[in-house]
């Protein structure tokens, strides 16, 4: 195996220049490897130095304290000495808009605050001495949560704690920049961020100012505010940091902290830094070494053996290189290395080739140990922004575990590159069986089954599992079937790779043409909701053998919806459905037709959730027909159809569409 990590490099890489020693008032730490912190709760530095001071996990903080108080006051007029500190952090929650409390520079006089709670409290103080006077602690709080109680102004700020969590100042997390003016950011982000916090003894201000990692110092702070610490302070005080999380699971690091006692903090260097991918490839230099030096003694042709066996080994590192950081170390059992499912792939060969989805190649494979039957997708990704929640949450979905999902094992990184690897599904994607002639025909009987499968996976994904999971992009081609002919869907969560590491406030529709609810070309807020709007466009899909859209059709007929709908209305429902399906049970195929049109409902509030569609589909409950006459929102109603049609598309694409994949039939995916 290859050296997974290179410890030396980061101790090296190390630097203090305090000795910390009685009196050292400055310092810097550009990682925390020695730096000797005292930690308490969650809180450790890593082997490469970061200092984690929350787990990914829940109702939990973590306290990190410089070794040693120092003395604050000046000893002529007591008076609360001039300070100026900076710090990189970075906050990554489990789940993307699911955060933890955040994380707060301290300045107390004492350096225990086990007895503080975690989660609104954010483990600096607890119920009893929340307000009080007697705390001495001030604390700059980078807050990522709302808490109405302490007079929170929205859930990404930061504020100035006296003695109370009720901040006496504060603002939305912004940075100033010079010539565009204040720009927002999202503390939550898993970005990294440095902070500034200076006081002034004599004007007694006390500036915050805060700006992502790659950007310098902004000229102009984002709190300025009159604080005068000496009537909080005692003669000595600690210096730290604390961080809790609440009921969702987050990260809080810090990589770097600088401190001044009575002057200027020396600059964190950033390079110096523990946050760079590690790459596992032994870096040639040593190869060279190991392969290269010793041959030098020995005879020329020695050497062109060894240099000639360097060079492929070198080769070989190079051609199975991946991407491993730190913070993967908690995916381990996830983890595929690129050289064991380049063998599953055969190198990823044309023969072993199954489709292209939307969001990438799939191949199929055999796991060299376990000899498992997979599939991989290789899907390109160039940000490595957000990589990590996208990764943590697409694990996290793989924890589902249901006969109606295509089970993911794990995954893989490589530069631009992540693969997936999922359970081979032997029958591929269903739509295979439904359109363009296909070998094999689906009869109502296996349809039906499907349908109740695929209905049951969604159930799971919407109000089983402990978080709502909303897969985005249901259609016939990403339901794959398995030995048995169980529908099971497939890709759940992976329209959220667009989400990641791109700008938070444009919106992206994501979704396939035909079966993208009328709000979500509006919004773009994907919903449980919007998930039903899709599956109603599978059930007619099932029951009429044709796409959603079909642009070759007849004015009238092209939008599928609309045309079950007017049938619906004339009442020769059974008329559309699938022509070659010769058997199958009338009372049956009208509830599929209805309750798809039902699911498809223009007005989001009449869709049924999916509870009530299982419930349906068992014959356990009413369809709710009434509500189809209901029907005025429709976006496009017969010879108007083409032309909202485009509409629809270009207000989609308006709003950045990055997925629109016409859907009629094609085929795709495994
Ligand atoms: C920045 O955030 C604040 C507070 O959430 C909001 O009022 C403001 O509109 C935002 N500005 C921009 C440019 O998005
Ligand atoms: C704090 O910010 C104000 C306003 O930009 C500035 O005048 C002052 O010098 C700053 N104080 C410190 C200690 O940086
Ligand atoms: C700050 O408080 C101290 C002691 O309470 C006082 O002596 C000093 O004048 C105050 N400074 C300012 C600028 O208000």
């Amino acid at each position: 195996m290859l050296p997974l990590i290179c410890p030396l490099l980061f101790v090296t890489r190390l630097m203090i220049t305090a000795s910390a020693s009685d009196h050292t008032t400055n310092f810097v730490f550009n990682g925390f490897a020695s730096a000797n912190l005292l930690l308490d709760g969650m809180a450790t530095v890593t082997s490469t130095g970061l200092l984690q001071l929350t787990e990914p996990t829940d109702q939990d903080m973590g306290h990190a304290f410089y070794p040693y108080p120092l003395p604050f006051k000046n000893a002529s007029s007591a008076a609360a000495l001039s300070f100026s500190t900076s710090f990189v952090f970075a906050i990554v929650p489990r789940y993307p808009d699911l955060t933890g409390h955040g994380i707060a520079f301290v300045l107390s006089a004492s350096s225990d605050l086990t007895p503080a709670l975690p989660s609104q409290y954010i483990g600096l103080f607890n119920k009893s001495d929340q307000g009080k006077l007697s705390n001495h602690l001030i604390a700059v709080e980078f807050d990522t949560n709302y808490s109405p109680e302490f007079d929170d102004i929205n859930n990404n700020h930061v504020g100035i704690d006296v003695n109370s969590l009720r901040s006496v100042y504060s603002a939305s997390a912004s940075y100033f920049s010079d010539g565009v003016g204040t720009q927002n950011l999202t503390l939550a982000s898993g970005n990294l961020f440095q902070a500034w916090v200076e006081y002034d003894q004599f004007e007694c201000l006390l500036n915050v100012t805060l700006a992502p990692l790659e950007l310098k110092k902004p000229s102009v702070p984002l709190l300025s505010s009159f604080v005068n610490l000496s009537s909080f302070i005692t003669d000595y005080m600690h210096i730290g940091f604390s961080s809790a999380v609440g009921s969702f699971p987050a990260s809080h690091y810090l990589f770097g902290w600088s401190f001044a006692l009575n002057g200027r903090d020396v600059a964190i260097d950033i390079s110096l830094l523990p946050r760079l991918p590690i790459i596992i490839t032994t870096p040639k230099s040593k190869l060279l070494i190991k392969y290269g030096l010793p041959a030098i003694g020995g005879a020329m042709l020695v050497v062109a053996g060894f240099a000639t066996c360097a060079f492929i080994l070198i080769r070989k590192k190079i051609k199975f290189a991946e991407l491993l950081e730190d913070w993967e170390q908690e995916h381990g059992p996830q983890r595929f290395s690129y050289k064991d499912l380049y063998i599953a792939t055969k190198g990823f060969g044309e023969k072993e080739f199954l489709g292209a989805g939307g969001f990438g190649r799939v191949y199929k494979g055999v796991l060299p140990r376990t000899k498992t039957h997979v599939a991989v997708k290789k899907i390109s990704h160039e940000t490595r922004h957000g990589m990590r929640q996208f990764v943590a949450e697409i694990i996290s979905i793989g924890h589902l575990r249901h006969q109606n999902l295509v089970q993911l094992l794990g995954y893989c990184r490589r530069k631009g590159e992540l693969l997936l690897v999922y359970d081979f599904m032997p029958n591929g994607s269903l739509d295979r069986f439904l359109f363009d002639k296909p070998e094999s025909m689906l009869d109502w009987k296996q349809r039906l089954h499907i349908i109740k499968g695929v209905a049951s996976g969604l159930f799971h994904l919407h109000e089983e599992w402990d978080q709502v999971v909303i897969h985005r992009d249901i259609k016939a081609s990403n339901v794959l079937l398995d030995s048995q002919m169980n529908g099971r869907l497939g890709d759940f969560g992976l329209s959220r790779l667009y989400d990641h590491g791109s700008d938070p406030q444009t919106t992206h529709v994501v979704g396939t043409l035909g079966y993208l609810a009328p709000e979500l070309t509006r919004t773009g807020k994907a919903t449980t909701s919007t998930d039903v709007y899709a599956f109603g466009g599978f059930l007619l899909e099932m029951a009429c053998g044709r796409g959603p859209v079909e642009t070759k059709a007849l004015p009238e007929k092209m939008i599928l919806v609309d045309w079950v709908h007017e049938n619906w209305r004339k009442g020769s429902i059974l008329d559309i459905r699938d022509p070659n399906l010769e058997e199958f049970s009338a009372v049956e195929m009208e509830l599929v037709l209805k309750l798809g049109l039902l699911c498809s409902h223009p007005k989001p509030s009449c869709r049924p959730r999916m509870r009530l569609v299982m419930q349906v589909l068992d014959g356990d409950a009413a369809l709710p027909e009434e509500l189809l006459a209901d029907w005025n929102e429709s976006f496009a109603v017969g010879n108007d159809g083409f032309a909202d049609l485009i509409n629809l598309v270009e207000s989609a694409f308006s709003k950045s569409v990055v997925s629109l994949t016409e859907s009629t039939g094609k085929k795709t995916e495994r």
